[in-house]
């Protein structure tokens, strides 16, 4: 990014010699260098993420006997995706700008069994000293228009390198898998086309799919709770 391409500019006048391979201009080597270490942080700051959370996953299952995560997924941003988003918000297109105005370079995404487990994983990332809440979407309580439900938490925690320590951005998407079913598949009907805008009758019932979808997340938390009061009976 911001990496000058033109051949005639000062750039190109100081040339690195790589082995077997063409002339590579030093800037062009020195930017790329920058951009694989802050990708690198980024990876190191969605795997401490991750082990944050594991450990809480390990925690509420030895007390509730069950996990409340199903599964954890993670990206670092492509640079393609990076330029694109940059572009969109009219912000300068370099590594600085990315670093300072990009909140999901690094993403994670959490998902979970039941409704509740939502809150619960993100009450417990919260309330960690060191994890620094930068903001909060709560598209569950307030879906989309669209129907898309899901809790976004951007979050900022220490990375500690050899020579500092960094706070590092990342996007935490927590959902259910219901909710992670109806988004993927949102993702692919749009990304197929190429963010084609939906007809309205095609809108109307992928909100209906979502819609339902909610109301099943919830019979399903509400027959679990049916079953874990019955065990509380039984047991006593
Ligand atoms: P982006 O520019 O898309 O990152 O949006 P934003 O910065 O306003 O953040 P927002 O919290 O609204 O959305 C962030 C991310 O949530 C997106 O990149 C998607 O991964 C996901 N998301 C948001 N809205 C939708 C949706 O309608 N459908 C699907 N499938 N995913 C969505
Ligand atoms: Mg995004």
């Amino acid at each position: 990014m911001n990496i000058n391409m033109n051949p005639n500019s000062e750039l190109n006048q100081s040339i690195v010699k790589v082995p077997n391979l063409v002339s590579v201009p030093d800037p062009l080597i020195n930017q790329a260098y920058q951009f694989q270490e802050a990708m690198m942080m980024y990876t190191c700051a969605i795997r401490e993420v991750k082990t944050k959370l594991e450990v809480l996953n390990d925690e509420l299952s030895v007390r509730n006997s069950r996990n409340p995560i199903e599964l954890v997924k993670s990206r670092v941003k492509k640079p393609v995706s990076i330029v694109e988003k940059l572009t969109r918000r009219d912000l300068p297109v370099s590594l600085e700008s990315m670093m300072e105005n990009l909140d999901d370079v690094a993403g994670i995404r959490v998902i979970c069994s039941f409704l509740d487990d939502i809150y619960a994983v993100a009450d417990m990332l919260a309330r960690q000293d060191d994890v620094h809440i930068i903001a909060i979407k709560d598209y569950i309580r307030q879906p989309k228009s669209n129907g898309y439900r899901s809790y976004h938490m951007i979050v900022e925690i220490p990375v500690f390198f050899s020579d500092q320590k960094k706070w590092m951005r990342v996007e935490v998407q927590i959902r259910t898998m219901a909710m992670d079913f109806w988004a993927s598949l949102d993702h692919q009907l749009k990304y197929k086309k190429e963010m084609q805008v939906y007809s309205q009758e095609i809108s109307e019932e992928l909100r209906e799919c979502a819609d339902v979808i909610a109301l099943t997340d919830q019979k399903m938390l509400n027959i679990r709770k049916r079953i874990e009061e019955q065990g509380i009976t039984v047991t006593k």
